[in-house]
């Protein structure tokens, strides 16, 4: 057995998906919401007994690495490293290497980490002075300050690509990092100069990118961030998930804000599920990444006219995700970090606890923007609404929002219900058809226990080999499969079966196998015999014609011979 599958002999997939998915147990199956696509109903499953996930939906599939692979976007050999040091199991040694890009990879975390040592002991040092007390002066504690790993970038130019390069990093792995620039000449300088430095972190918490607030008025841009590496992809992370992951799943909502400062100062507010774009568009990925913990989203930007409009794109994103969209309004024009400096963390904490559905939010928009005398322009306000409210999921909730829609805009009732019966009809329309599965009752016998059951295949694999009726079934290929695997010694469970097939069998395999309960030995031999007795009688049925037909052509002696045969049978 080769390390990975010691490894995944060890681990639980559904212990390490619980971390990145809400997952509801039913048995030895455990479901949830598909973390790979948008979906309102849970068609993502995990199967404890064949230690395998899969999406009925989006038909995302596979073993533990598999799944850490597709979440954390890591290669195999990380998804491997990951797992191993999770479970405090030592890596071999020669799997420490692993492939090129991993080790591309491995020394990109390298030199983040070390950089992010760096600023720290910058802003520790005597150096720091000033901008320990900027930090200090905006209601940062030292506590919280060590706990975001804030640091402090060098005034000089060359001060972390000199530390990189002393120890070992080549030319071609300090520009992967993002750390340092190039010059027109070829020469190197450092990224961040005189800058508060902000480690940005993925999801389990390792460093791949920084951002830096300019620390000298003078400076253009206030916020400088790395760009995209090997290991940061800018539109997939947000600020603080590592952090806020815990505490969101643990009471079921998260706080999205702007920026890393606001970040800070709503976490150092009690508010640790916390998360922030940074300066990014809100996308899609970052929205699944913050589904995974809860559908209950805080929204909480800025009320400049930048925020308030970032805010109204992302409504749009977030509830063609189907996340539960609230507002979080601070009065006095100010942005988190400031509201918690001037009025305390408890006000904080009741503006978020009082924070509406996006529903009234965007309502008041709609009348600010359209002149609410005009009956046209109450029209228009609800004509400006009522995407985002077709978008609710719950019927009731809808007639409900409709009704209140309607007296608040001034709007006539009839108008508003008329539109929403319009758009229930579209919804139906595009409801899902659901397939029904072909397979046969000796598929959902058979299969199960073959790849479940060594004491089974050495009952049933001859009898199968036996039976020519197999050769009609369209699952034929998959009992070929698991007779060659068990001819060849292979270890045979689903997971190699599943590899071994094409895609299109792959999907037929796991719909016979992952859900079935498994059956006795007893019943896959009467299962064995009776696609014997189909053989017979098959065999039966083509010898008279055979008969038949040498009679008709006088050709008594086969006639005879095959008659023989029959009588045999
Ligand atoms: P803000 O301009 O609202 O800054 O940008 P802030 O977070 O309140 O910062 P302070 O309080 O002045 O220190 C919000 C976020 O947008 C990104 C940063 O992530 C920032 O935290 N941003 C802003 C940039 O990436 N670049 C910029 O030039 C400005
Ligand atoms: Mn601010």
């Amino acid at each position: 057995m080769d390390f990975a599958q010691q490894l995944k002999a060890q681990i639980d997939i559904a212990r390490v998906a619980g971390d990145y998915v809400r997952l509801r147990r039913f048995g030895n199956r455990y479901s949830g919401l598909c973390p790979f696509h948008n979906e309102k109903t849970p068609s993502f499953s995990i199967y404890t007994d064949h230690q395998f996930f899969k999406c009925f939906g989006c038909d995302a599939k596979g073993d533990v690495f598999n799944f850490v692979m597709m979440i954390e976007g890591l290669t195999f050999w990380e998804a491997l490293k990951k797992l191993a040091d999770q479970h405090g199991i030592a890596m071999p040694k020669q799997s420490l290497a692993g492939d090129e890009e991993t080790r591309l990879r491995a020394a990109l975390y390298e030199m983040h980490e070390i950089a992010a040592d760096h600023f720290r002991a910058n802003l520790a040092g005597a150096n720091g002075a000033p901008v320990r007390d900027y930090v200090a002066k905006r209601g940062v504690t030292t506590p919280v300050m060590q706990q975001f790993g804030l640091g402090l970038s060098d005034r000089t130019g060359r001060r972390l690509q000199s530390i990189l390069e002393q120890r070992g990093f080549k030319p071609e792995q300090l520009e992967a990092s993002g750390l340092v620039g190039r010059r027109e000449d070829g020469s190197f300088y450092d990224r961040f100069r005189n800058r508060l430095m902000f480690p940005i972190q993925n999801e389990s918490g390792k460093i791949i990118a920084f951002g830096g607030r300019a620390l000298d008025p003078e400076e253009k841009a206030k916020y400088l961030n790395s760009p995209e590496t090997k290991i940061y992809k800018k539109s997939h992370v947000l600020y603080n998930l590592n952090r806020a992951r815990e505490t969101s799943m643990k009471i079921d909502r998260i706080v999205l804000v702007e920026g890393y400062m606001d970040t800070i100062g709503a976490s150092q507010a009690g508010v640790t599920e916390v998360v922030a774009t940074c300066g990014t568009a809100l996308t899609v990925e970052q929205i699944r990444a913050m589904k995974r913990h809860s559908l209950n989203l805080f929204l909480n930007f800025d009320p400049d006219s930048a925020g308030v409009n970032a805010a109204e794109r992302s409504i749009k994103l977030l509830l063609d995700e189907n996340v539960r969209v609230r507002i979080v309004e601070l009065e006095g024009g100010l942005d988190p970090d400031e509201y918690c400096k001037e009025h305390g963390p408890d006000a904080y904490r009741n503006r978020i606890t009082a924070a509406k559905t996006y529903f009234y939010w965007l309502a008041d928009r709609a009348r600010a923007r359209f002149n609410m005398r005009e009956p046209q322009g109450r029209v228009d306000a609800f004509q400006f609404l009522l995407p985002s409210i077709q978008d609710l999921n719950d019927k009731l909730e809808r007639v409900a929002v409709a009704n209140d829609l309607a007296s608040y805009l001034g709007v006539e009732s009839g108008l508003v219900l008329e539109h929403f019966r319009k758009a229930a009809a579209n919804r139906n329309e595009r409801a899902p058809v659901i397939k029904t599965d072909p397979a046969r009752m000796s598929d959902r016998i058979l299969l199960p226990l073959l790849v479940s059951s060594p004491e089974a295949r050495t009952e049933l694999v001859e009898g199968l080999r036996h039976a020519p009726a197999l050769r009609q079934l369209t699952t034929v290929a998959i009992y070929d499969t698991i007779i060659a695997m068990h001819d060849a010694g292979e270890p045979i469970d689903f997971n190699t079966v599943h590899d071994r097939l094409t895609p299109a069998l792959q999907g037929r395999f796991a719909a016979i196998v992952l859900d079935s309960s498994p059956a006795s030995i007893e019943d896959g031999q009467a299962c064995v015999a009776a696609l014997k007795r189909e053989d017979k009688e098959t065999i039966r049925r083509e010898l008279k014609a055979r008969i038949r037909t040498a009679e008709r052509e006088g050709r008594m002696a086969e006639a005879m011979d095959l008659a023989g045969e029959l009588s045999r049978l």
